[in-house]
């Protein structure tokens, strides 16, 4: 492998979210590519995105892209079901360097895995309104039958950490009765906050239905396009002065409590940046 190749693979994965959900995708990458050094971004100042236009997302994520590539990033994930749903099409065209989202990954198992072509897709307003997932489904395999419900009550839930609540109980079983019934087999996970939720889910939803994760998903896909790329970190596990990098646009010490509780490594340092000057 020549010298600049070797460069590139040690640079790091630029992830973003629109706050601190995206660090169940991190989560993910930390666990199937430990190679991998990560340079994270939470828009925690201009959180949620999931009730915002198209426009608005789009302009966000092209300044968040703008920052993560003064940070040398190899590769960028958007860990955002919703940007990736709103933005990641139009980003795309303007980058010279990998970037995926995780709805293609997510929508593409999901497509692979249901037995009876009836799947049902959970998220923010703005990723179900956008049928990305539905789209993206019906592009893998025709004749599916895609079921989409907002459920924009999880995110504060999370957030407020009430994973094992009655209230986020009853809340989950107004959500999945509308979807239910109508038969699906495959429900996706189709935002970030909802990994922390597949407990619940996965209880309410019975054995029958299978859940899909699009973070695991997009580690797993990221991993293929590192590898196609040829920018893989070969090296040692990460680990040096700081392999993980988190940035913020507001609250940083919030942030980090939240991240300490879930992800597989302890932050010491968060970092506030002004989004707005990128
Ligand atoms: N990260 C968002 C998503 O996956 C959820 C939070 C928000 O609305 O910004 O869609």
């Amino acid at each position: 492998m020549c010298n600049t190749e070797n460069k590139k693979g040690k640079a790091p994965i630029g992830v973003f979210d629109s706050g601190v959900g995206g660090l169940t995708v991190a989560r993910e990458i930390m666990r199937n590519l430990p190679n991998e050094r990560i340079v994270y971004f939470g828009d925690t100042a201009r959180v949620p995105y999931g009730s915002k236009s198209k426009d608005t997302v789009i302009r966000y994520s092209r300044q968040i892209i703008r920052f993560l590539r003064t940070q040398d990033v190899k590769a960028i994930v958007i860990a955002c079901n919703t940007a990736s749903a709103l933005a990641l099409e139009e980003v795309e065209k303007e980058l010279d360097i990998p970037i995926i989202g995780v709805v293609k990954p997510g929508a593409k198992v999901a497509a692979a895995s249901t037995r009876n072509g009836r799947i049902g897709v959970i998220g923010t307003e703005s990723t179900v309104n956008s049928h990305m997932y539905s789209q993206l489904i019906c592009s893998y395999q025709k004749d599916i039958q895609v079921y989409g419900k907002a459920c924009p009550l999880f995110v504060p839930l999370v957030e407020e950490g009430w994973l094992g609540d009655p209230v986020t109980e009853q809340v989950a079983k107004r959500y999945l009765d509308e979807l239910l019934p109508k038969g699906i087999d495959t429900l996706i996970l189709g935002c970030t906050h909802y990994p922390l939720l597949r407990p619940l889910i996965e209880r309410l939803a019975g054995e029958r239905v299978r859940l899909v994760d699009p973070a695991y998903e997009t580690a797993h896909e990221l991993g293929l396009l590192l590898e196609e790329k040829g920018i893989a970190n070969r090296g040692e596990k990460a680990s040096g002065k700081e392999p993980y990098r988190f940035f913020v646009s507001d609250a940083a010490d919030k942030f980090k409590h939240f991240a300490n509780s879930i992800l597989p490594y302890d932050i010491e340092t968060t970092r506030k940046i002004n989004i707005e000057e990128y």
